[in-house]
């Protein structure tokens, strides 16, 4: 749908759908014109883990309090993001405005349908008696909350549910089960199509589940049961969570020549679900690894891109921003840290028109090889045995025909308010939040990067100057001041 210069003049919007994203090969393209969509985001969880409420009046979720969406996709917007990932989801808040937000900001979402909650996860420790009937009902109604929301491209299935040996012997037939269940669910009960992956531990040291872990998790997930390309229970999508590259590593030194190696064969899509080792402690980032993943041909070629860990700073100490007032995550205001400032230098030293311009049809598609023992490596350590991925639980199965039932199913909204309260600071305490005016991207455009905005981004950035009224201000208009001062900085 267009959005009508009109519309945007006076103040009122139309939610537009964002484009298509579907899967060739191992890249997610464009549908409408073929197009490679390159992964360029970070993960989305203010307040950490353990602000996820899961009981009480106040309940809450990252994508439940608008507010706090304002804010933060103004900050993930001018950094030029295309996607957020969100774990820990309520299926039954109301998520329409925070994700027209996201929308209306050109970034899609990938979701985690599992959360920390009793009956809505696979417990690593005891795979088996977490998968059933109540476990699979929340996920089906994540999806009937998610699923109606068109910039929503993905649903991890699983995070980090192997991270030792006898993991790694036990839970992949689960991580197969609950990737069928989920196509399956998605295939019967919405209207487009909606990648289904998995995000692993990236189980490379000996501590792990050993060397070539990733590999036949990778090889695990990814082949074909009986050779079919439609395959149910095959990952759409293979994540791993990978921190190798540090501080000042080089490209020799940081584990990631090996990770070409081993997955230059894929038939699927390969994306880092989180990347951004905090090693040397207490320095800032450079992020010196953004270079390799979207500028050496090889990385290119292979990997659909990656999301830094993570929006803001937690007690981990992997944030890009830090809430000044911890107690308040929704109220706070935000201060950018050199985290933010560095990966936003790094994001503008790439070539993403080169990127931009890769064709699907002209790659080479390797197809998904038949699922066999002989491609697990590690077989002593790893599941190798095809036919022990467990039935859907019978109880399961009315979900299944019938589709859960939920009263709030997700839809984008046709007008929303863009001005946020909280103020933005820059690392160095300095007052820059009109600089990051949320800016609703006209004819449904993606967020582009950085250095792309100031030509044909949103309104050419000349036709308003509200950026304080509900209406959307020129990208080009608020990249421009942001740019000069990260030049500033320097
Ligand atoms: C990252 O930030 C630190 C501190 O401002 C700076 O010394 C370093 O040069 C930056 N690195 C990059 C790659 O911009
Ligand atoms: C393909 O379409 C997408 C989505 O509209 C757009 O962002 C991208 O720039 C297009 N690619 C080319 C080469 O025009
Ligand atoms: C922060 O202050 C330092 C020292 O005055 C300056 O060099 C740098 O440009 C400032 N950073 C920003 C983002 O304004």
């Amino acid at each position: 749908m267009r959005l009508s210069t009109a519309l945007v003049a006076i103040g009122a919007t139309v939610a537009s759908a964002l484009p298509q994203i579907e899967i060739k090969g191992n890249q997610f393209y464009f549908t409408g014109n073929g197009s490679e969509f390159k992964i360029r985001g970070l993960a989305y969880q203010p307040g950490g883990q353990q602000a996820f409420k899961s009981d009480g009046n106040d309940r809450f979720d990252p994508l439940s309090r608008p507010d706090q969406c304002r804010r933060d996709a103004a900050v993930i917007q001018s950094l030029g993001a295309n996607v957020i990932r969100v774990y820990n989801l309520h299926a039954d808040l109301n998520h329409d405005e925070c994700v027209t937000v996201f929308n209306n900001a050109g970034i899609y979402l990938m979701l985690d349908v599992n959360s920390p909650v009793v009956n809505t996860h696979i417990n690593k420790e005891n795979a088996k008696s977490t998968y059933h009937h109540g476990y699979l009902e929340n996920v089906f109604k994540v999806v009937e909350a998610f699923k109606g929301y068109s910039n929503v491209i993905a649903f991890f299935a699983g995070n980090e549910i192997i991270d030792d040996k006898k993991q790694a012997r036990e839970n992949p037939p689960y991580i197969r089960a609950v990737t069928r269940d989920l196509k399956q669910y998605i295939k019967k009960h919405s209207d487009r199509f909606i990648a289904v992956g998995y995000a692993a531990t990236d189980t490379r040291s000996e501590s792990g589940a050993g060397r070539d872990s990733v590999v036949d998790l990778w090889n695990y997930l990814g082949c074909s049961i009986e050779g079919e390309q439609d395959d149910m229970s095959r990952a759409d999508f293979f994540a791993v969570n990978i921190y190798s590259w540090c501080g000042d590593a080089t490209w020799e030194s940081s584990g990631y020549p090996e990770l070409v190696k081993n997955f230059a064969e894929t038939s699927l899509p390969i994306f880092w679900s989180e990347h951004g080792c905090n090693k040397p402690e207490g320095e800032p980032r450079p992020f010196n690894e953004i270079a390799a993943m979207y500028g050496r041909e090889e990385m290119i070629k292979t990997f659909a891109g990656g999301l830094v860990f993570e929006y803001t700073q937690e007690e981990n100490k992997y944030g890009l921003v830090t809430l000044s007032d911890k107690k308040d995550i929704m109220g706070s205001n935000v201060k950018l840290m050199k985290d933010f400032e560095n990966l936003s230098k790094q994001y503008d030293g790439v070539d993403w028109n080169k990127i931009k311009n890769i064709k699907t049809d002209s790659m080479k598609v390797v197809p998904p090889p038949k699922c066999s023992s002989d491609m697990i490596l590690g077989k002593s350590n790893f599941a190798s045995d095809f036919s022990a991925i467990p039935k859907l639980p019978s109880q399961a199965q009315k979900f299944m025909d019938d589709g859960v039932s939920l009263n709030n199913k997700g839809k984008l909204l046709d007008s929303m308010d863009y001005k946020f309260k909280q103020k933005i600071m820059d690392s160095n305490g300095s007052e820059v939040t009109k600089q990051f005016a949320l800016v609703e991207m006209p004819d449904a455009k993606v967020n582009d990067a950085p250095s792309n905005k100031g030509s044909g981004g949103a309104n050419g950035g000349k036709d308003d100057k509200s950026a304080a009224s509900s209406v959307a201000l020129g990208a080009a208009a608020v990249v421009a001041p942001v740019m000069a001062a990260l030049a500033a900085m320097l």
